[in-house]
């Protein structure tokens, strides 16, 4: 286990398990349809590439880079765009793979802006998903994991854009964001 890491929450085996099962799941849902699965970057990335093994249905990848955090601990409530979809959503089953919900903000600015956009359908699926962090009205389609109120990291998640790399979802020790050690 890394240094800065207080506990591990969610193994690497219970990640893989859970990716295997929204898969199959998704695999029933998107039958005989083309949709279109979107990585909400960075975060995202690694429970994108490991959930999409497992759907098996015919479909096209595109990314979306945004971010309301930068290196703060709370969101700054302004989404901003950093790369918009090459695709055009009009007409398209869409998929938004998020790592984590947590205000709600980031989802729900992609949500109106694909649906202004024309988009047939819009699902969401997230690995993680903290309900006691909302503030905009946003429920996700599928969730791996319900997370409490702490400051997770791992397998995309990120603190000052360390730790993406870790295989496992980890709770942070405060000393390493200046927080009181309980
Ligand atoms: C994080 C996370 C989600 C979003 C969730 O991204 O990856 O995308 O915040 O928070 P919200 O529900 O409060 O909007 P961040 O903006 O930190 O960018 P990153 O993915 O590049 O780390
Ligand atoms: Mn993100
Ligand atoms: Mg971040």
């Amino acid at each position: 286990m890394h240094n800065d890491i207080k506990e591990i929450l969610i193994s690497k085996e219970a990640i893989e398990a859970k990716c295997k099962e929204i898969g199959r799941q998704l695999t029933k849902e998107y039958d005989g349809k083309f949709p279109l699965a979107i990585g909400v970057l960075k975060g995202a990335m690694p429970f994108m590439a490991d959930l999409l093994r497992y759907i098996e249905t015919n479909l096209e990848m595109d990314f979306m880079d945004v971010t309301s955090y930068g290196d703060a601990m709370q969101s700054s409530g302004e989404v901003k765009i950093v790369k918009d979809l090459n695709t055009k959503v009009e007409g398209r089953d869409l998929l938004i793979i998020e790592d984590i919900i947590d205000s709600g903000l980031t989802l729900k600015y992609l949500v109106d802006l694909f649906k202004y956009r024309k988009a047939n359908s819009v699902k969401i699926v997230t690995l993680l998903d903290k309900p006691s962090g909302r503030s905009a009205a946003i429920k996700a389609d599928l969730i791996g994991f319900e997370v409490p109120n702490e400051f997770v990291v791992g397998y995309g998640l990120d603190y000052q854009e360390k730790y993406r790399n870790l295989p496992y979802i980890g709770v942070l020790k405060p000393k390493i964001y200046g927080g009181e050690e309980i």
